[in-house]
């Protein structure tokens, strides 16, 4: 009841004040012509109601500048500001359109204090404050003849939709400049803005020094701010524009993942980048980052050749020169003043033949500065690059940047615990002798290692039955050791493994079989039986007495890796029962062989019929839309209607083998987690799925939940009525064909995707049906994607109106094609790093 009163009141006193203007003629309008000039009091509003443009004053002052701030937002934001060096004394300035036609400021006297000084060319102009906070002086009769913006000539602040030119050529770009104080908007010390050398990235400045750097931008995230991956509203945000605009240059630019976020990014008076985001609900702008806001991420905080730790305390060495250099200024180093850097113990000694040894990897590491970006001939490696110029000191392969070089002195350089890259730093051959003792340490290691190992191997070989036994009875079913070493978070869940090993062990279902049977089944394994290498081991055809055909799935002995998965999808898969789900018939367990019986599909596997173009006329799209049903129907099942909740993490054309009548059957589980009902969402540090798959969120920041299979599933639609593969896909310069399908269905023209042996006009119109649920499917946000529930009634309703699928931003993973199935998790100094290992 007060909340209504509060709203009557405050609609009084706004239609009050809104009467007052009127009568004093503080008038608001949404464009300066000729016609129209704005004076001090008077202001334009942007469409929408967002920004403003007035007059004010700073605190404590009386000079009045000409500025853009948001509309009804207080305390007022300034994003930019006209006269910044030239303010006016007195209310009587004006903003208006000059006879050139330019947008000038003039004061009392009618003399210009600014001007958007365009050439004078120009013919019935008009000053609009756009949406986006963007001042445009244009045309009157073209609008989109724009000759000059405010968003070229920025202040202190990056909004939204602004272009920060990428130029090699033209140097560094310092686009935005810090207020000299608080309030005081003339141009201060401090400027923000891109190195295009090597690698893009954002730089502060104070003066001509550097302050801060991000790290070179890798196409994802500026590689310096790790933490990117976890500000959720980040990750989307950046995008490099390609290919080159029109002017051959490459843009910055940030959209927020919320269109209707209000965020801003601005340089401070005293050199410290915040960006904010309006919060409605309390009414007041929520700091979402701060650079640099640590004592290490201050530009070359512990000089050259030496690296920062923020976790180490920093009298005790936050500053330590790496490993094969020292000080330069030993007292001054104690003292802690870093500022002299480390220099080489030993000198290089550059000649042809280097050995392998001469460089030392460090991993988590922040990039220096001054790289550069070399590309590779098709035979050579990063290290050869390095290794022929003699003035390389280090060298870097980075995921979506490339080859990276180092001829200056390193610096700037820092530790993080999470993320960063991998650096290779040349040493000379005899700093790296000291190695030599160790590794002769490390082969005594091995050498008595294996030993035991064999004594143990020996020893449960001698007392092989009882050992059997005990396996298969209860929990030491070696289930317990990957629960343990799992890294993903299902240790709520744990009591649902637990029961299902129970389970297992009892269960008839899963017959046992001997290796001798198999063997003899698939003729020793013959190469002519083979019918595909999986991820973690050989597929063979398999012919038992009595005509039964059988799928092995051989898992090769030496893959630790097998094991667990070969676990996993023991645990999983022996529980499920669905029309469209590969079913397991057997396994056997048997020295040191390890393999899965699966029943036989003759028609082996989708992506055979769908990218081939002889075998894809087959498919009918009576045939398509039954295999999109069933896969659905089976996903539906894992996610919800089993007694356990299964992510399969692995969805893929490969994945989905087909019957006689060529039904759908989702396969391959050893990748797949089960989760507690409660448990909505995982984290894990292991990424491990095919790339052109995986949902943005998983592929980044490790996050996978059902609807990263629900991602998966759109990319398999789309493939499936396309017929082209979302990878590599043939109009690269939409980036993937998720992009493409967006295109083309914003344009109206989403026909165009269909695959051309389809006509018939009903099975068009459930083409572009099962495109759009694609597109719902695959939107880059995960709130935005629809569960298997909703997919499925989508599919089969006659429902006219389905919503608007957001337009994808996510490309740039989805161009590398490749493979992701192995994984890769080094610790090095208690760090632990995920590296994705390739195939
Ligand atoms: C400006 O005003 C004159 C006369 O009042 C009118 O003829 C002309 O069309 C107006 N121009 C614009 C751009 O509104
Ligand atoms: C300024 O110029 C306008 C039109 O050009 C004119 O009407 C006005 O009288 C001038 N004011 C002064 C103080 O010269
Ligand atoms: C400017 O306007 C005049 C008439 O309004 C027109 O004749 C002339 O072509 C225009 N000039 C330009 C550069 O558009
Ligand atoms: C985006 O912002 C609008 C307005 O605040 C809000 O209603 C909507 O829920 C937001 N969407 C998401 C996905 O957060
Ligand atoms: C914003 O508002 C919230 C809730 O009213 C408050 O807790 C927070 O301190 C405020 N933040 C700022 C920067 O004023
Ligand atoms: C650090 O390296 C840079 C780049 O090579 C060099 O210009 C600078 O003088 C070095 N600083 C010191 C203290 O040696
Ligand atoms: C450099 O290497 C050459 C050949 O290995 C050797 O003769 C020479 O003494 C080395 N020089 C230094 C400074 O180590």
């Amino acid at each position: 009841m007060t909340g209504f009163n509060n709203n009557l009141t405050l609609g009084t006193a706004l239609l009050i004040l809104f009467q007052l203007c009127s009568i004093v003629s503080c008038t608001t309008s949404t464009s300066i012509t000729r016609n129209h000039t704005i004076r001090d009091g008077d202001s334009l509003i942007s469409e929408g109601e967002v920004f403003e443009l007035g007059f004010f004053s700073p605190k404590d002052s009386t000079s009045r500048y000409v500025g853009i701030w948001y509309k009804n937002i207080e305390p007022r934001a300034i994003v930019w500001v006209a006269n910044r060096e030239k303010p006016l004394s007195d209310h009587n300035g004006a903003l208006k359109i000059a006879d050139d036609g330019n947008l000038v400021l003039v004061d009392g006297e009618n003399n210009t204090v600014w001007s958007t000084n365009v050439p004078p060319k120009l013919n019935n102009t008009v000053a609009v404050l756009l949406e986006t906070g963007d001042l445009v002086l244009s045309s009157d009769s073209d609008r989109d003849s724009r000759y000059w913006e405010s968003f070229n000539n920025p202040t202190d602040t990056f909004l939204p939709g602004m272009r920060v030119r990428v130029d090699p050529s033209s140097g560094e770009n310092r686009a935005f400049t810090s207020w000299r104080s608080e309030y005081d908007p003339s141009p201060g010390r401090y400027s923000l803005g891109i190195d295009p050398m090597g690698a893009p990235e954002i730089m502060i400045w104070e003066g001509e020094a550097r302050k801060w750097r991000s790290g070179p931008w890798d196409s994802v995230i500026f590689t310096g701010i790790p933490d990117m991956f976890r500000v959720t509203n980040y990750i989307y945000g950046f995008k490099l524009s390609s290919p080159p605009e029109r002017d051959g240059s490459v843009y910055f630019t940030y959209v927020p993942s919320n269109i209707s976020d209000l965020l801003r990014f601005k340089i401070r008076f005293d050199g410290v980048v915040e960006q904010f985001r309006w919060n409605k609900d309390s009414r007041n702008w929520t700091l979402l980052q701060l650079k640099p806001s640590t004592e290490c991420e201050k530009y070359n905080r512990c000089g050259n050749y030496s690296v920062c730790d923020e976790r180490k305390e920093f009298d005790s060495g936050k500053c330590s020169c790496i490993d094969g250099f020292e000080p330069v200024n030993q007292n001054q180093w104690d003292d802690g003043d870093f500022s002299s850097g480390c220099r080489r113990r030993v000198p290089l000694n550059c000649s042809q033949t280097l050995r392998e040894d001469e460089f030392m990897e460090h991993r988590g590491i922040k990039l220096p500065g001054f790289g550069s970006v070399v590309p590779l001939s098709n035979s050579e490696t990063c290290k050869d690059v390095c290794v022929r110029d003699c003035s390389c000191n280090a060298y870097s392969f980075v995921r979506g940047i490339g080859c990276m070089i180092w001829t200056r002195d390193l610096m700037d350089m820092e530790h993080f615990e999470h993320g960063g890259q991998s650096i290779n730093i040349r040493l000379a051959e005899s700093e790296l002798g000291g190695k030599e003792n160790s590794k002769l340490w490390i082969i005594i290691l091995i050498v008595i290692g294996a030993f035991l190992l064999v004594l143990c191997i020996w020893i449960l070989w001698k007392f092989k039955k009882r050992v059997k036994a005990i396996l298969w009875r209860k929990k030491d079913f070696p289930f317990s050791e990957m629960e343990e070493k799992n890294d993903y978070s299902v240790k709520s869940s744990s009591s649902t493994i637990q029961v299902l090993v129970g389970d297992l062990v009892d269960t008839p279902d899963l017959p046992l079989f001997s290796f001798n049977s198999v063997a003899s089944a698939t003729g020793d394994f013959a190469e002519e039986n083979k019918l595909g290498q999986g991820g973690f081991g050989t597929v063979f055809k398999g012919n038992f007495s009595g005509g039964r055909e059988i799928a092995v799935k051989r898992l090769s002995g030496k893959s630790k890796q097998g094991l667990e998965e070969f676990k996993n999808e023991i645990l999983l898969i022996a529980k499920l029962q669905h029309r469209n789900l590969v079913r397991l018939v057997g396994c056997c367990i048997e020295n040191n062989e390890k393999m899965l019986l699966y029943e036989y599909m003759p028609n082996k596997s989708l992506d055979r019929f769908l990218f081939d173009e002889s075998k894809r006329e087959s498919l009918n799209w009576k045939k398509r839309w039954e295999i999109i049903g069933g896969i659905a129907r089976g996903l539906l099942y894992l996610h919800r209607d089993s007694r356990l909740k299964i992510i399969h993490r692995d969805l893929k054309a490969s994945n989905i083998l087909l019957d006689t009548e060529m039904n759908p059957k989702i396969s391959d589980f050893g990748m797949a987690r089960i989760f507690n009902y409660r448990q909505d969402q995982a984290n894990t540090i292991r990424v491990v799925g095919t790339y052109g798959y995986m949902a943005p969120e998983y592929a980044m920041e490790g996050m996978f939940s059902e609807k990263s299979d629900v991602y998966s599933f759109g990319v398999l639609i789309l493939e499936i009525v396309t017929g082209s593969k979302n990878v590599n896909f043939r109009g690269s310069e939409h980036g993937s064909l998720i992009g493409y399908a967006w295109n083309l269905w914003s344009q109206g023209k989403t026909k165009e995707l269909i695959d051309p042996t389809v006509t018939e006009i009903r099975d068009i119109n459930e083409a572009i049906k099962c495109i759009h649920v694609g597109m719902l499917c695959t939107q880059d946000s995960v709130i935005y994607r629809p569960n298997m529930g909703s997919v499925l009634l989508m599919l089969e309703s006659r429902m006219s109106h389905l919503p608007r699928p957001r337009q994808p931003t996510f490309h740039s993973f989805l161009n590398s094609g490749e493979i992701v199935e192995g994984q890769d998790v080094a610790t090095v100094n208690d760090i632990t790093l995920t590296t994705v290992v390739g195939r």
